[in-house]
């Protein structure tokens, strides 16, 4: 939920800092600092505001060593007090990502110890507990084991202490962190967006590794402790992919991005001539023909992209799906068929909720387990038996936009290889299948045409403070994700409903003050969804409708119809995002938001 990144070199290490920091920003933007070690001594700068501002308060700052933190507030409101890193005694500085769940109690030793605590953070506790060690005459790696090894709950950190100089401590367990290799200069961050400025090659830390670093080399021990080698990994990344370009916002970048997101995604399967159960690992094809059901577990918008899902497995693959929020699922308990296929979704990979649900899952019994992510190296891939990985590059706004539409994908291709394997699935449907997924990118690029219109659109909502979006089957879910990304970036109240059930309740919202957004494709439901609309307009409710050409929706009076460019069939759900996204996004221009930094908000929710 917070950045980290390290560096130890012959250089000036603070503008890497400050740089990795603006890259981190997304993972949390309460407050940011650095600590960097000069003559024995440690100077800490803070700011309350963001990265930029703390760059103009370090102009005069200068070390070959330091570490800084962009944070996202779990203990302690965002302060100057409490921003990070942290420091003990003048001695040892930290920069923490995560929570420590046993803090009071550590605190309260420490501080009838003599310690005092200049914050309201768990993550002092950390500081304090190393110097504790360390002013004992223990190695700065030695003092910060043992304070480890003290420690509940989840980290990745970053340590430095006034009089090593040369010298940087990693450690992660739950959070994640990784080592940046260079010449004669290394680095420790939470991502490698953060180090591409400085290094391609990646050490991605495993959970309870201890890495200690210095300008020549590096040494990395295990959760028991033991010398461990991990493989230096050469990033992919590219310094464009994690640049703003001609765009306004990261947001309207990664939704111009989708046609693209689209066709890596789906690269091998539209470069073959048949599915195969392959692209999901090795023993997917001896898995699938294990399973009966599938449960999908995953978190906000991901967790909308396996609603979709649930509703193609079941009428096309004909298997039974249930879809849970994973921070539910983590503390219920469940009854558990051991031939269930256990999907978890995630753009991040450590999303803690997620995370702990997987485990969760595992602990009680569950043999499969899929992840659909877009982020390789990430813990919920290296947990799982199974995995696809999405290829949106990174995604840097907080609103989820190519992740979702690039999980749709993935997990249409489940949908598809499970069909298959069950005998549901015609050589001819399959090969209809297989045409309109290799069209999907240039129908994603022709609905993002729209986007002039929508921007006019948007205007009409600049003084509203309500929406209510309406869906039906499929595209139930895509009315939920477009309330989501609209609440989420605009703070506009939004809810959606299946468009069949406003009689049971919602139509008492309904005024001229309430706009209904309405997802409206050309199928099997949209007779149905058309009654329901009318009930909407009965009640003066003005409708702004996203519907496909051959629906026979037209602009009138208090309705306002955007044309789609094609019907999509099963792949519907995946164009009909696109237009919300854009809506969403000219909404909070609109109303002068954050749109990439919504407050309160960080793109990775690593804490529960
Ligand atoms: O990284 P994940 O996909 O696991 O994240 C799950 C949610 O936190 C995420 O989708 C969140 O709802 C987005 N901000 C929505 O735009």
């Amino acid at each position: 939920m917070c950045g980290i990144v390290g560096a130890v070199a012959q250089r000036n290490v603070v503008p890497v800092l400050l740089q990795g920091l603006l890259r981190l920003e997304y993972r949390g933007y309460d407050s940011a600092g650095l600590v960097v070690v000069n003559h024995n001594q440690l100077e800490r700068v803070v700011s309350t505001g963001r990265v930029a501002e703390l760059s103009e308060k370090t102009i005069h700052t200068s070390g070959h060593l330091g570490i800084a933190h962009t944070r996202w507030a779990t203990h302690g409101v965002p302060s100057e007090r409490n921003a990070h890193p942290h420091i003990s005694s003048g001695q040892i500085a930290v920069a923490h990502n995560g929570i420590i769940e046993n803090y009071e109690e550590l605190r309260t030793r420490l501080s009838a110890q003599g310690y005092t605590f200049a914050s309201d953070t768990d993550t002092e506790v950390i500081a304090h507990l190393i110097h504790s060690h360390y002013a004992r005459g223990i190695s700065l790696l030695g003092a910060t084991q043992a304070a480890l090894a003290e420690l509940v709950g989840a980290y990745a950190i970053g340590v430095v202490a006034a009089d090593n100089p040369q010298q940087l401590i990693g450690a992660r367990k739950g959070s994640p962190l990784l080592l940046g290799v260079g010449e004669i200069e290394h680095f420790i961050a939470s991502d490698a967006s953060a180090l591409l400025q400085v290094t391609k090659n990646m050490v991605y830390l495993e959970e309870g590794d201890v890495v200690e670093v210095g300008l020549h080399g590096y040494r990395i021990f295990n959760a028991q402790g033991e010398a461990a080698q991990r493989p230096v990994h050469v990033s992919e990344l590219t310094n464009e992919s994690v640049e703003l370009g001609e765009y306004r916002h990261y947001m309207q970048k990664e939704i111009h991005e989708q046609p693209q997101a689209l066709a890596n995604t789906l690269e091998s399967v539209c470069n073959s001539q048949s599915l195969i159960p392959g692209i999901f690992g090795a023993e997917a094809a001896a898995t699938f023909a294990d399973i009966d059901s599938i449960l999908i577990l995953a978190c906000g918008t991901s967790n909308h992209a396996g609603q979709v899902a649930r509703y193609w497995l079941e009428e096309i693959a004909g298997i039974p799906c249930n879809v849970e929020i994973a921070s539910e699922y983590r503390y219920r308990v469940s009854v558990v068929n051991p031939k269930t296929l256990v999907v978890t979704i995630s753009q991040s990979g450590e999303t803690a909720d997620t995370m702990a649900a997987l485990n969760h899952a595992k602990s009680i019994g569950h043999l499969h387990t899929l992840s659909i992510c877009n982020v390789p190296e990430s813990a919920l891939v290296r947990a799982s038996k199974l995995r696809m990985l999405t290829r949106a590059g990174p995604e840097i706004g907080v609103a989820s936009t190519k992740a979702f539409t690039t999980q749709l994908a993935a997990l249409f291709l489940l949908t598809l290889i499970l069909a298959k394997q069950r005998g549901r699935l015609s050589q001819e449907a399959e090969q209809k299948h297989l045409h309109d997924l290799r069209h999907l990118p240039a129908a994603a690029q022709a609905v993002l045409n729209l986007e002039p219109q929508i921007a006019e659109l948007a205007k009409h909502f600049a003084d509203k403070h309500h929406a209510l979006f309406l869906g039906r089957g499929l595209h139930y879910p895509i009315a939920l994700e477009g309330a989501l990304k609209l609440k989420e970036i605009s703070y506009i109240h939004a809810e959606a409903y299946p468009a069949g059930e406003l009689k049971h309740g919602p139509l008492a919202l309904v005024d001229q003050d309430m706009p209904v957004i309405a997802v409206a494709p050309n199928d099997a439901l949209l007779e149905k969804l058309k009654s329901n609309l009318q009930e909407v307009r009965a009640r003066g409710g003005e409708l702004y409708v996203f519907a496909d050409a051959d629906t026979r929706i037209h602009s009138s009076d208090g309705v306002h119809r955007m044309q789609m460019p094609e019907h999509a069939g099963y792949l519907s759900p995946i164009l009909h995002t696109i237009p919300l996204q854009l809506l969403a996004y000219y909404v909070a221009l609109q109303k002068g938001t954050d749109v990439d930094k919504p407050r309160n908000l960080a793109k990775s929710v690593t804490v529960e």
